[in-house]
């Protein structure tokens, strides 16, 4: 199973793109911005990476994004990130940036999309990884500012193919943001959002209603909600479920605690992802790894993580189909190899 998962071809949907900023990374960009971290070495960041809860965790995140400065950096950072892809047999990623985080220190939002766009271009061509990008905007900060953000990323409609929601869910229901979705709709962005992490079930339910969103980020709280449970396996709505965070973030206590296995078995379209994976301890491989060594899986079963992100991607139906393909041959050389 380990050397199956390993190579098992991955299409990824829930990565914040500063959540894969590595201690050495962060020291390399802090030394050559002459920022002084609060850590006095990588060891130290990342013996401090211990988590509560959502809230704990993103002030370590912010804290780090801070080292983020020029458009090298937002390329260095997206690159090393492509290239852990490349290592994970990551097929296709959809990636998102939180510009708020960088645009509030007197960033400008070009700079950004300049840096990642290079990388991403570079990683297509390079490493054949195709890539899409999700501006999230933070909960925790106005819909004013939410507002004024969706204004800058209209310029940029050829790059950003839709808009989120992240940050601190507790206390910023998805309600304080239906105005900016229906309008991020109208400009032709589709949507997403974090929902059911460590909010509740009904914040899943708002978000379907009043954000009209096209997937579910995370959504594990679902099943306090039974009646919720079976509308997401009705309607097939992806659920970008990320092991390693929810328990790093302390919303399972352990992974064998965790509900993925169960929904996938009862038919929801559950996608394995990394989340924020230079915190929580790994990449898209460490996730799957992790899933099958708390749970008796079948290969089957691990590749339907993959099959669901597919059809739960952003891509167009013919890349959808080549993609599938790819998987599928995987698949028929390694279950039926004299076939
Ligand atoms: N939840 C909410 N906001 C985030 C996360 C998350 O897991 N990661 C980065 N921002
Ligand atoms: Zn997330």
């Amino acid at each position: 199973m380990e050397s199956f998962i390993r190579t098992l071809p991955k299409v990824e949907l829930h990565v914040h793109i500063e959540g894969t900023l590595e201690p050495e990374l962060m020291f390399e960009l802090a030394q050559r911005n002459q920022i002084t971290l609060p850590y006095a070495s990588v060891e130290e960041a990342r013996a401090a990476y211990q988590f509560e809860d959502l809230q704990s965790f993103l002030d370590m995140y912010y804290l780090g994004a801070g080292v983020l400065q020029t458009e090298q950096d937002f390329y260095d950072l997206t690159w090393a990130y492509l290239l852990r892809c490349q290592h994970d047999h990551v097929m296709h990623t959809e990636i998102f940036f939180d510009p708020q985080t960088h645009t509030e220190r007197g960033i400008a939002f070009q700079t950004v999309m300049a840096g990642m766009t290079r990388a991403l271009a570079d990683g297509e061509q390079q490493l054949d990884i195709s890539s899409r990008l999700i501006l999230c905007f933070l909960r925790h900060l106005s819909e004013a500012a939410a507002f004024e953000t969706l204004a800058q990323a209209m310029s940029y409609q050829e790059y950003i193919i839709g808009v989120g929601l992240d940050s601190s869910e507790r206390g910023h229901p998805p309600e304080k943001f239906r105005r900016v979705f229906e309008k991020a709709h109208d400009a032709g962005f589709l949507t997403v959002a974090h929902a059911g992490e460590e909010g509740p079930a009904s914040n899943i339910r708002d978000a379907l209603s009043m954000l009209r969103v096209s997937r579910i980020d995370h959504g594990v709280q679902c099943t306090q909600d039974p009646e919720l449970v079976r509308a997401l396996a009705e309607s097939q709505t992806p659920l970008t479920v990320c092991p390693l965070s929810n328990v790093k973030l302390r919303v399972f206590e352990d992974m064998a605690d965790h509900n993925l296995v169960d929904l996938l078995r009862q038919g929801l379209c559950v996608t394995i992802n990394s989340d924020d994976p230079a915190y929580f301890g790994g990449y898209m491989t460490d996730n799957f790894l992790a899933v099958a060594e708390s749970f008796e899986v079948t290969k089957e079963e691990m590749a339907a993580f993959t099959t669901n992100a597919i059809r739960a991607s952003f891509l167009p139906d013919e890349e959808k189909a080549k993609l599938q393909q790819r998987l599928d041959h995987y698949l028929q050389v390694q279950l039926h190899p004299i076939l």
